[in-house]
């Protein structure tokens, strides 16, 4: 099994995103980038302990490691009881979510709400780093509303036991308005001994290695939707025909049908499908043609007839 601590640097990180980045689409990005670190959808602690049918989110292929499985919640007690039930599982280590900002999560006082909670977020994570000898790392943003609480908030995070810490360069209050701030991340980096990666706005290999700087790493997230290419060098990817890009797009397709009902795949394939096919001659109107498909047979014959 691979180590977190052993993984090649920088780390690459696909970033996790929900309703994205599921069994489906984490191996085909595995397929196409070996040492790419995969994290999961993040998974609500009460729905894993309640639910079989969350639970499901956190399963994956042997073929995904490294990969990480994302929590979020706001009881300590839970955070452990599941630190010991899926240590056991083979994954490379379990993440916190401190930065989800959506109203759906903050209202109840989870992910990006726990940075005006500072104490109960070190809490969470010490009582997950107690429970089990995987690496627990954690992602959160800048700050609330700005980055003045940063290098606190992750100093605590790091005495508590945090192993990696995830930044992505805007404060909660932005959610995706504006543009990433590296420059926090920079500051932190100085300030703490675990390794730091930076998040946000990345649309490329090149550009991952130009923010990186001082930092381990760096985790791309919205440019990987439909584009698991994202971390191939420029010039590599410049070589993909329409023919390479849909034969992907059709193995992604029958992956995640493997998973779930033909009408749930055809819905949730269509925020992949404009990432697959940018770039080519009459991307609009291929994309509106496999949009309309309703069977998964329509699909795949009008995505083939696409790469003839
Ligand atoms: C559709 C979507 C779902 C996301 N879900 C999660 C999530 O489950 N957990 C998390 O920590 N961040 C989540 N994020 C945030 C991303 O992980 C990432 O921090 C953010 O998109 C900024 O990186 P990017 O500019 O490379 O996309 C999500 C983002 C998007 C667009």
């Amino acid at each position: 099994m691979t180590k977190l601590q052993n993984l090649p640097r920088p780390l690459m990180a696909l970033a996790p995103m929900d309703g994205v980045t599921d069994r489906a689409f984490r191996q085909i990005v595995r397929k196409l980038n070996p040492g790419v670190l995969l994290y999961s959808e993040f998974t609500n602690v009460n729905g894993i302990v309640h639910s079989s049918k969350v639970r499901e989110r956190l399963l994956f292929e042997g073929a995904e490691l490294p990969y990480v499985v994302q929590i979020f919640g706001r009881d300590p007690l839970l955070f452990a009881q599941i630190a010991r039930e899926v240590q056991d599982l083979g994954i490379t280590g379990i993440d916190i979510n401190l930065g989800c900002p959506s109203k759906r999560v903050v209202s109840g006082g989870n992910g990006a709400a726990l940075i005006k909670e500072p104490d109960l977020a070190f809490a969470i994570v010490e009582a997950t780093a107690k429970a089990t000898a995987l690496p627990v790392t954690v992602k959160t943003r800048l700050g609330w509303a700005d980055a003045s609480t940063l290098v606190g908030f992750a100093k605590g995070l790091e005495s508590a036991g945090a192993s990696l810490i995830t930044v992505h360069g805007r404060t909660a209050k932005m959610a995706y308005r504006g543009e990433a701030d590296w420059e926090p991340i920079y500051e932190l980096k100085k300030e703490l001994k675990i390794p730091v990666l930076g998040n946000g706005d990345l649309r490329s290999l090149e550009q991952g290695m130009e923010q990186l700087k001082d930092l381990d790493g760096f985790m791309i997230g919205r440019a990987a939707v439909g584009n698991p290419w994202v971390f191939w060098p420029q010039e590599q990817r410049d070589k993909l025909t329409l023919k390479d890009k849909v034969d992907v797009m059709l193995e992604h397709f029958t992956l995640l049908r493997r998973y779930q009902s033909e009408h749930k795949t055809l819905v949730e394939f269509r925020k992949h499908l404009g990432g697959y096919l940018s770039g080519f001659r009459d991307a609009k109107a291929l994309r509106r043609e496999l949009m309309e498909t309703q069977t998964e047979q329509d699909f795949t014959l009008a995505a083939l007839r696409l790469a003839s």
